[in-house]
């Protein structure tokens, strides 16, 4: 993890720096013992601190954070010229007005076509694993580069985009001071573009504050509801750390006919397998799952509690459990207590 650099500090400034307790990916076994009415505070600590905020945001060593390639990144980003009817940006897709997502249950890309999937969002990725819903990508650098091609997504081959950008000076002079002496390249856009979404981090939370020590800062309720979380409804056998994703593929029980998983990796147990997606600002992006089924949080708990699909690849942490409705309402309300009021997002001006 490299340190934040000053053009961070705004940015995650308000995310607690100097809270910093070491990021851990799962739940002890004391989370899984805990009942949700009988918690004692030292329980109730040590379960705070799995959640705990990271204080810098991590840069790969081989593409490390630079101002210079930020905002080359946040550039493209924005740019519909990336796309072949150039009509068209990621930004289109991943609008951070809704949660650097799109809305829809589904993505509309080129000619308005209607694709198979779920926007994700792109907030907190700099902590990623692996990326997409089926994980085919490695690498933020890697994925940058597929919606670009996708025929249904941007539909611009990258032989065709590199001539379109160098003709642009702007372009020349930023990718020059981005990555002086290696011109535009599939390289180069990717590692603009990947270093810009690492900036993209939600803020502070009043959970973030509750963990902190504000007693007063969410709900008895959503207290509750995070007992429930970690507790009954195992929610953390999953969504586990600080945003509360394992980064790993399971089949949760839906409807869907999407083999997901099992077709980046032939392996039959994995078929419906998709990516934990992580739950910080979750309010902001409705509609939910890899195919937008749910439409609310409510929903998504009675998903949970006894609506999925029993079938043999469904994960062995997915079970029924007993939940009255007001523990349904505690664990949305824990949910809602995970949103961030994030800093308006300014467009850049684009070169010409
Ligand atoms: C037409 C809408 C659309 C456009 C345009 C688009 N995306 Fe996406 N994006 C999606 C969809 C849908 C997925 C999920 C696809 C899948 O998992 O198979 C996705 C997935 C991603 C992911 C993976 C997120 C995760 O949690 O794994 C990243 C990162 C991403 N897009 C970045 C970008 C970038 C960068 C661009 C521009 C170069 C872009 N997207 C353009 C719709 C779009
Ligand atoms: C077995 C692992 C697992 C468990 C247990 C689990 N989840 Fe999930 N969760 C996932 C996966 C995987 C997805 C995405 C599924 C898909 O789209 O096919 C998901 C999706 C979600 C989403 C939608 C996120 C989005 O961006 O669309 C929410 C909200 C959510 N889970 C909350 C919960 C809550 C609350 C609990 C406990 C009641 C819980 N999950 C238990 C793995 C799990």
């Amino acid at each position: 993890m490299l340190a934040i650099r000053d053009g961070f500090i705004g940015l995650v400034a308000a995310a607690g720096l100097g809270i910093f307790v070491a990021f851990q990916p799962s739940p002890t076994a004391a989370a899984e013992q805990v009942a949700a009415r009988t918690a004692d505070s030292a329980e109730i600590s040590a379960l705070k601190a799995l959640f705990a905020r990271p204080d810098s945001i991590p840069f790969p060593q081989d593409n490390p954070y630079s101002e210079a390639k930020a905002r080359l990144g946040e550039m493209l980003f924005f740019d519909p010229r990336l796309s072949g009817s150039n009509l068209l940006s990621c930004g289109s897709c991943h609008n951070p007005s809704l949660g650097w997502e799109d809305g829809q249950p589904t993505a509309t890309g080129q000619g308005m076509q209607v694709l198979a999937r779920h926007t994700p969002t792109i907030l907190n990725l700099a902590w990623g694993e692996v990326f997409f819903w089926d994980g085919r990508a490695d690498s933020l650098e890697e994925q940058a580069l597929g919606p670009i091609e996708a025929p249904g997504e941007m539909s611009q081959s990258l032989e065709s985009l590199i001539p379109e950008l160098e003709a642009i000076p702007g372009y020349r002079t930023a990718f020059e001071r981005a990555f002086p002496g290696q011109g535009i390249t599939n390289e180069t856009i990717g590692a603009a573009i990947a270093t810009y979404e690492r900036t993209i981090v939600s803020n502070l939370t009043p959970f973030d504050r509750w963990v902190r020590g504000d007693e007063t800062a969410i709900s008895a309720s959503a207290q509750n509801g995070f007992l429930l979380f970690n507790g009954k409804a195992n929610c953390t056998a999953c969504h586990s750390g600080w945003n509360m994703t394992d980064d790993s593929f399971h089949d949760i029980g839906l409807a869907s006919e999407d083999p997901g998983r099992e077709e980046v990796l032939g392996i039959a147990e994995l078929r419906h397998a998709f990516k934990t997606p992580g739950l910080r600002n979750i309010a902001q992006r409705a509609p939910y799952m890899h195919d937008g089924s749910i439409a609310s949080l409510r929903e998504v708990i009675d998903h949970y509690a006894d609506g999925f699909i029993e079938r043999p690849t469904l994960s062995e942490d997915i079970k029924p459990f007993e939940v009255t409705d007001r523990e349904r309402d505690d664990l949305v309300a824990f949910l809602l207590s995970l949103t961030s009021a994030d800093d308006p997002v300014t467009l850049p001006i684009l070169p010409n």
